[in-house]
């Protein structure tokens, strides 16, 4: 179906370029009326005319079948409120509809998304949140839009660290990995404990590198081990938070190492390298120091060895080249915001990264403590994901013993994690991710609030709405009247979940979702206030469960394309 919106705006483009091809107008569900119309004022700035006037004739261009009245508010946004049959006929169009108005992407697009990409041989950190629940959330809405994904951990498995690693794993023992590296953490800081204080085991460590990058056997055997143990682990951490990277979206820093030659030719047979200091660098143009130096992109530095910059653009050319990419998009903190753009300054450059291919560095803020400092454990340690989560499924099952569920031990258990889930995840998805929020459990878990779990609970009561009815509802082809405030407000609210969920992704900004999924489910408590459910009769019944089908529906789908779960029962 073709959501009300997409009707009103593509109704509305006509009369705008009636006046101005090429004049958008901006649509968005509003407060006061059904809907408002922006665009008006920049028009009528470039027609040299009065806002005023220009909405007047917009308005007797537009095709208004459907629309109750139009009024000009304020300086030029236009007030359309909805004739209650349009607003029902397009509701009862919804109900059968599983995608909820949101079309399937015409011209599906293979949409490379780099995420999560921990440095492995340490465990997940607070530091790597962020990437990892933003990605996932990327992903699947990208998916849900009939999308192609391609995940891409670039997870940073090679280099100097790695040597060292080698080298205590060989001190160990590599009979019982398990053994030996067991506490990633502690593996890693044992290495390097030693490669601080221990001469001969820094001289070993340094060979050792040597041997690494000249794809020496019994190095890249002993590496694999580490790697191998990382992955799984990985792995583990990944299927305990739910998000949807498996073993084979692991494409780290070493799988590039091969082409980091060819790259390096490449650039210069293109005449773009330039020696710096014995380093080899390309300077992009418009990017200089604060005293207006040239800045280089370091791709080989001066001991031979590739910097990171190097593999970014070898990944660029393999996503490019090899997967057919329309999109790329990096999910990496904002610090590293310069070398994206320089990483993909330098790849067009080089003609590796054509105009046609949409490429995004997607930045995102810290996570704070309480304190409003950079999150950290009581003893000032990064914190690790699995405790996190640990002590988030602690707190949702504590919260499940007071409210007294009938749900037995290992039900209890399972629901904990998906609200524990629900509540870390959400917190992050909710906040505009260039922005910096604070981690506060407490808040992040209770059950009223802007918070997961609450939206988790305003599904599981429509779900338990239709438990209680006893009898399997399948949704009819229903007639709809609308005639209380709020039972309008509430459809309103979920014809415009194409709209919330559309703006999510356009703008890779999930909290666009999340705002509207809270918005309808504080529509949905002053509908229950007002609209008896189960116990009224007849037609208004069967009207007021097909709101709740569709709420639910709409709850469920919006969660889920955030990575959150959906349980039927709280
Ligand atoms: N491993 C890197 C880090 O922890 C992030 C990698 C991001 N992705 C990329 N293609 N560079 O900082």
């Amino acid at each position: 179906m073709t959501s009300t919106y997409d009707t009103l705006l593509a109704r509305l483009q006509l009369a705008f370029d009636v006046l101005e091809s090429g004049a958008d107008p901006v649509l968005r569900t509003s407060e006061r009326s059904d809907y408002q119309a922006n665009g008006v004022m920049s028009l009528a700035k470039r027609l040299g005319r009065p806002p005023r006037e220009v909405a007047e004739e917009i308005m007797g261009h537009a095709d208004l079948d459907g629309v109750a009245t139009v009024e000009v508010a304020g300086p030029g946004f236009l007030n359309l409120t909805l004739i209650p049959a349009f607003l029902e006929r397009q509701l009862a169009a919804l109900l059968g509809d599983a995608r909820l108005g949101i079309a399937t992407a015409p011209e599906p697009k293979t949409v490379v998304i780099d995420y999560s990409a921990p440095n492995v041989a340490k465990e997940m950190h607070v530091g790597n949140l962020r990437s990892t629940v933003i990605g996932d959330a990327l992903a699947r809405s990208y998916r849900f839009a009939g999308h192609h994904v391609v995940a891409r951990n670039h997870v940073g498995d090679w280099g100097t660290p790695f040597a060292m690693l080698i080298e205590h794993l060989l001190d160990l023992g590599d009979d019982d990995v398990s053994l030996s590296i067991g506490d990633l953490d502690a593996f890693y800081k044992e290495a390097r404990v030693k490669f601080d204080s221990d001469d001969t085991f820094k001289e070993r460590s340094r060979g050792r590198v040597v041997a690494l990058q000249s794809g020496d056997a019994e190095t890249l055997r002993l590496w694999r081990i580490i790697v191998d143990q990382s992955i799984s682990y990985l792995d583990q951490v990944y299927q305990d938070l739910g998000v949807s990277l498996e073993i084979a979206d692991v494409v780290g820093e070493s799988y590039y190492n091969d082409m980091l030659e060819n790259v390096v030719a490449d650039l210069d047979a293109a005449g773009l390298l330039v020696e710096s200091g014995g380093a080899l660098c390309v300077f992009p143009p418009g990017f200089t120091n604060r005293d207006g130096e040239a800045l280089p992109l370091i791709v080989q530095k001066s001991d031979e060895g590739f910097g990171y910059a190097a593999s970014d653009l070898a990944a660029v050319r393999d996503r490019v080249d090899n997967l057919h990419a329309d999109e790329l998009l990096y999910v990496v903190g904002v610090p590293q915001a310069q070398h994206f753009e320089m990483v993909f300054a330098v790849a067009r450059l080089a003609g590796w990264l054509p105009d046609r291919v949409r490429c995004e560095h997607v930045t995102f803020g810290n996570v704070l403590g309480t304190d409003r400092k950079m999150f950290k454990s009581r003893s000032g340690e990064t914190v690790k994901l699995a405790s996190l989560l640990g002590e988030a499924i602690e707190r949702a099952d504590e919260a499940l013993k007071e409210r007294n569920t009938d749900l037995d031990e290992p039900a209890r258990m399972d629901l904990a994690v998906q609200i524990a889930r629900a509540a870390i995840k959400y917190a992050d998805l909710s906040t505009d991710r260039q922005h910096d929020y604070v981690f506060d459990l407490e808040r992040m878990i209770a059950f009223e609030g802007d918070t997961g779990p609450y939206l988790q609970y305003a599904h599981a009561r429509l779900r338990s709405i239709f438990r209680r009815l006893g009898e399997t509802w399948a949704p009819s082809s229903l007639t709809f009247a609308l005639e209380v405030d709020q039972e309008r407000h509430l459809a309103l609210g979920l014809l415009a979940f194409p709209e919330a969920f559309e703006a999510a992704l356009a703008h890779l900004q999930p909290h666009r979702l999340c705002v509207y999924l809270f918005d309808l489910a504080q529509r949905l408590t002053a509908f229950y206030d007002a609209c008896p459910v189960l116990s009224s009769e007849g037609a208004l019944r069967e009207q007021r469960l097909a709101l709740c089908d569709l709420a639910a529906r709409t709850l469920s789908v919006g969660l889920s394309v955030l990575g959150i779960d959906a349980p039927e029962k709280m």
